[in-house]
């Protein structure tokens, strides 16, 4: 059901024909080894979803398509269909009247990081760690020409093959299920994202080239993640688990990070934004029933995590490739 195939023929003639000469064999590979245990049932729900094209369609400020003709039932089957393709993390999505309240109000993290950066308007864009793919819809409410994002969870993939049949079928989004390491250097998308990624990659220098290694010259790199309080020489280095995440390797202070972005070669760094991430961003939903953000930190000091650590922090960076 999940075809790459109008994919290859929309970058073939254009500056990211060269990914041609791995992504194919890449995913062919990972479509016969790779594959979950519940992939069937959930690339079934997409199957079974309708491909409708809204008569309302938002997604400048939300990601919201409704349409005056559907039933009643009809609004149910849909909803019924996304519920199989829980847990939804990020979001929020509202389709058809089934709003899906996600773990994460994703929508805060756009509004703190679209002020701060160049204009969208005609990129072609690369999201690393998409998730779902919210941001990507927001990336092309914003003008963006055409986003590219890749995750390589399998549930992220079909949630956001969900959500595009239920946006008409939009092809200005694309997602492929690979991770950043299996990329060439591309040097061919106008913006690069990597939101919420860094702090799970082993080697967070090695991230940071290959994400240039993605951008034209002249290209802007938008960076979000999670930081500590400190300067320049401050970094965490968390145990066994951070917050109760096993895969968390380096936490940089921003100043920090801001210096890593410049020995990799990154021009003209800013450090725009700071938040900490609060229990209303990041919660147990309907949409997600397991444990969150609430049950990760320390119930005595909510500055603290379960581990003893500073509590989430996160920092958004925008910085250019020369
Ligand atoms: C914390 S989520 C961030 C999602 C979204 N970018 C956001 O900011 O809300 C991290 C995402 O990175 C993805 N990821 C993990 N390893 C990756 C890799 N090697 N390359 C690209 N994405 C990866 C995960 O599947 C997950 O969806």
């Amino acid at each position: 059901m999940i075809d790459f195939g109008n994919f290859y023929q929309l970058i073939a003639q254009g500056p990211l024909a060269s990914w041609l000469e791995v992504l194919p064999a890449q995913l062919a590979a990972w479509q016969r080894e790779n594959l979950h245990g519940h992939f069937r049932n959930w690339t079934k729900a997409v199957d079974n979803l309708p491909q409708l094209t809204p008569q309302h369609l938002d997604l400048q400020h939300s990601v919201t398509a409704d349409s005056d003709e559907l039933s009643d039932r009809q609004r149910q089957g849909i909803e019924k269909l996304l519920r199989a393709l829980m847990p939804w993390r990020k979001g929020p999505y509202s389709l058809y009247g089934t709003v899906i309240d996600t773990e994460w109000r994703s929508d805060w993290k756009w509004d703190r990081v679209l002020p701060h950066i160049s204009p969208l308007t005609d990129r072609t864009v690369l999201d690393v760690g998409c998730g779902s793919g919210y941001h990507m819809w927001r990336m092309i409410g914003a003008g963006a020409n055409l986003v590219v994002g890749i995750d390589p969870t399998q549930l992220f993939l079909c949630q956001f093959e969900a959500v595009r049949k239920l946006l008409g079928n939009d092809r200005r989004a694309h997602l492929l299920p690979v991770g950043i390491e299996q990329l060439p250097e591309l040097k061919a998308f106008d913006t690069v994202f990597s939101m919420g990624v860094l702090y799970h990659r082993r080697s967070p220098l090695d991230h940071l080239y290959q994400l240039k290694n993605q951008l034209v010259s002249g290209g802007e790199l938008v960076l979000e993640t999670l930081v500590i309080e400190g300067d320049e020489h401050d970094v965490l280095v968390p145990g066994e688990r951070y917050a109760q995440m096993r895969n968390v390797w380096f936490i940089p202070s921003a100043a920090a990070l801001a210096r890593w972005l410049e020995k990799c070669g990154f021009v003209d760094v800013r450090i725009v934004d700071f938040s900490r991430t609060t229990t209303e961003e990041q919660r147990r939903t309907d949409w997600m029933t397991t444990e969150s953000l609430a049950d990760f930190l320390d119930p005595g000091d909510n500055s603290k995590t379960l581990e003893g650590y500073p509590a989430p922090l996160r920092a958004v960076l925008v910085a250019r490739k020369p």
